[in-house]
């Protein structure tokens, strides 16, 4: 009989707050993911002071798709080859995940790395975007957004770096500052448990 391996997490935070119900989440999901055995690496993004800014060194060479990137492109590079799973959470900002996330994406993403070879070196593994909204689910679907949303990280990231068990989960209604401050504490305990979805899904 084989032993069961364990899964391992890499868990990307992309918010400027650790009070932010972004980062909750962040800490709800990585206490699941522990319990039910995995190993996590969090990755928190402005912890971290991951610049975000492509510079020459970062930028693909289209001839050269064995380019050696800056240090920290490969340190983050060794990070994302070792998950099984990758799972990103962070706040819906214009319809589009934070520049620190974009940037991220921009700058480890790359060329020869996360795509351009025959054999994607990231298939297999599970990618999940984890968006916190503050508008409703029914403006979303209504006005397109949500579809666009789809299109751009699911087709036009995961799937173009050959995942293909990838997909996006925006959780709804995670403004606060309208609610009163008595109904807060069960609003965000209903954002917690449609985070989780992410796990299942
Ligand atoms: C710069 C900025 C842009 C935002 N853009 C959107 C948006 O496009 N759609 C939306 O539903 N909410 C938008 N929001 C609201 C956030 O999604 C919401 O405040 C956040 O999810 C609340 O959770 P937090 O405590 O983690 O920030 C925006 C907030 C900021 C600060």
């Amino acid at each position: 009989m084989t032993a069961p391996t364990t899964k391992h997490t890499l868990l990307v935070v992309a918010h400027p707050r650790r009070d932010s119900l972004t980062a909750q989440v962040a800490d709800h999901l990585h206490g699941l993911l522990k319990e039910a055995g995995a190993t996590v690496d969090v990755l928190d993004l402005y912890t971290e002071e991951f610049d975000p800014r492509l510079t020459p060194a970062d930028e693909p060479d289209w001839e050269d798709r064995e380019k050696r990137y800056s240090p920290e492109v490969h340190a983050h590079m060794e990070r994302i080859a070792a998950a099984d799973e990758i799972l990103l959470v962070f706040p819906v900002w214009w319809y589009a995940p934070p520049a620190v996330l974009k940037g991220w994406i921009d700058r480890v993403w790359n060329y020869g790395f996360a795509y351009g070879r025959s054999r994607p070196r990231l298939a297999g593994k599970r990618m999940r975007w984890i968006g916190l909204a503050g508008g409703p689910r029914r403006a979303f679907e209504e006005s397109g957004l949500a579809a666009a949303m789809d299109l751009q990280l699911r087709t036009g990231i995961s799937e173009f770096c050959g995942i293909e068990d990838a997909s996006v989960l925006l959780v709804h209604d995670t403004e606060l500052s309208g609610v009163p401050h008595e109904l807060r504490p069960a609003r965000v305990r209903q954002v917690l448990a449609a985070s989780e979805e992410a796990l299942h899904s």
